[in-house]
């Protein structure tokens, strides 16, 4: 079987042509005296083959060793088939064994944890499969969103002297005699690009020493960031918006099959990809909270979970809140003219209770006041002395933000848990395999 041209399944489907040349792994087996069904699976379908006894007694033979992820060559007749799990058939005419697989770890019904210790077996499963495709689309989305809008793909260190979203979520690392910290964000190094190049986004491996054992943390998560000199408040809101509305389209355009596989809301998804999505101040979300829901949130208290998917349920489409209160925001968060106790910054909220998948905000112009605020932190000014260089060389209004890959690929295939979202997540509780 050595030169002969092999298709994947989902290309066989589409062939002219019912003879078949396929390699893939066993997906299931089942055998009885006469027959030996297996469902083979591949990068890109399952189909399901048949060995008879009658037919060919040697490949039956061969075919009755065969183990669940045992990896094969087939040759055969495909078939439409009713009865077949996946509305077509094999039938075998010739078989090769590339590997007898030894009795694989996971079965039927397994706990969550298992899982996760198989990881590196489990991302053979379908429901995996179709999530990493879908991953592979939105990561394909960003880039092509961002570079077809004018930014240019910039790069920052992910070793960083200093915190720039809170100390306590800081990973030290060892640096030679020294100690570092990984990346919590691109931002910082963002707004020194952005005096070359104007408008510049990322995408790369982020993290953070998250204490709290949520579905929506990861320590180890990728944000898809931008940054544009010269942009405000009223409009960097509206490019994460574009942003989610085709990152959504792209998903919908490719990937049916995979959200059909996950089961998800297809109809629901197409419905914000042509909604328009609310931006509402934090004082009006609190309005909506304490007077239509009855829930008592006083001002300048940060929405927590429960509140964020009350205000997304509201509107029932991803929804911006603006203006969170400067003293619970981060120090490059700018206090507004008009009111100074409310920021200029923005999260965008999920509906379904995904909530914050976007967070961003203009940047800070007022040298003294960021000082003030390290301080207050605990932080030692000096440290950033390199960022407030740049507000003292030709400084201009700039905004911009980070949105949660991980978070996105969560509400769009419809995940309970963000590790599903990663291929090997790493939380608090999980560093391998
Ligand atoms: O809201 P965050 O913390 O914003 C920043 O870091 C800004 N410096 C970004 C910027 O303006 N360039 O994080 C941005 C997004 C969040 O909205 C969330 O979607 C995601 O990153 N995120 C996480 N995702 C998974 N696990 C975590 N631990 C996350 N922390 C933040
Ligand atoms: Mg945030």
């Amino acid at each position: 079987m050595k030169d002969l041209k092999y298709t994947t399944i989902e290309e066989s489907l589409k062939q002219e042509d019912s003879n078949v040349n396929l390699r893939g792994w066993v997906y299931r087996e089942r055998k009885s005296n006469k027959f030996v069904f297996i469902v083979l699976r591949d990068e890109s379908d399952i189909i399901q083959c048949v060995i008879s006894k009658a037919k060919s007694p040697e490949i039956f033979e061969k075919a009755e060793k065969l183990t669940i992820e045992s990896s094969v060559k087939i040759s055969g007749d495909l078939k439409e088939d009713e009865r077949a799990p996946t509305g077509y058939e094999v039938s075998v005419s010739d078989l090769q064994i590339v590997q007898i697989a030894e009795p694989f770890p996971i079965t039927e019904h397994q706990s969550p944890e298992l899982l996760y210790d198989n990881r590196h077996l489990w991302i053979r499963s379908r429901k995996l499969n179709a999530i990493l495709k879908i991953r592979h689309t939105v990561v394909g989305a960003i880039h092509e969103f961002f570079r077809s809008h004018g930014y240019y793909k910039f790069d920052a260190p992910i070793f960083q002297p200093n915190q720039s979203e809170g100390g306590a979520t800081l990973f030290e690392v060892k640096y030679f005699d020294d100690i570092t910290y990984l990346s919590q964000t691109w931002q910082l190094y963002a707004e020194a690009g952005i005096f070359s190049l104007g408008k510049i986004y990322n995408m790369g491996p982020t993290f953070r020493a998250e204490k709290s054992k949520t579905s929506r943390h990861l320590s180890e998560f990728w944000m898809a960031e931008m940054e544009a000199a010269w942009m405000q408040l009223d409009e960097v809101t509206e490019v994460a918006k574009d942003e989610i509305r085709f990152i959504v389209k792209e998903v919908l355009k490719h990937n049916k099959k995979e959200l059909e596989i996950l089961e998800r809301d297809i109809k629901l998804l197409e419905h914000y990809t042509e909604a328009e999505y609310p931006t509402i101040k934090y004082s009006e979300a609190l309005d909506i909270l304490n007077t239509k829901y009855k829930m008592n949130v006083p001002w300048g208290k940060d929405l927590r979970t429960m509140e964020e998917t009350k205000i997304a349920e509201h509107f029932k489409v991803p929804v911006v809140v603006t203006h969170y209160p400067t003293e619970i925001m981060g120090f490059y968060k700018p206090p507004s003219e008009e009111n100074p106790k409310e920021a200029l910054c923005f999260d965008m909220l999920a509906p379904e209770r995904y909530c914050e998948i976007v967070g961003g905000s203009e940047r800070s112009l007022l040298l003294e006041n960021m000082i003030k605020r390290l301080e207050a932190d605990g932080e030692d000014p000096k440290n950033y002395e390199w960022y407030f260089e740049l507000r003292r060389y030709g400084s201009v209004p700039h905004s911009g933000y980070g949105l949660g890959v991980e978070r996105v690929i969560m509400w769009l295939c419809g995940l309970d848990n963000i590790k599903d979202a990663i291929p090997f997540p790493r939380t608090m509780l999980r560093k391998a395999p």
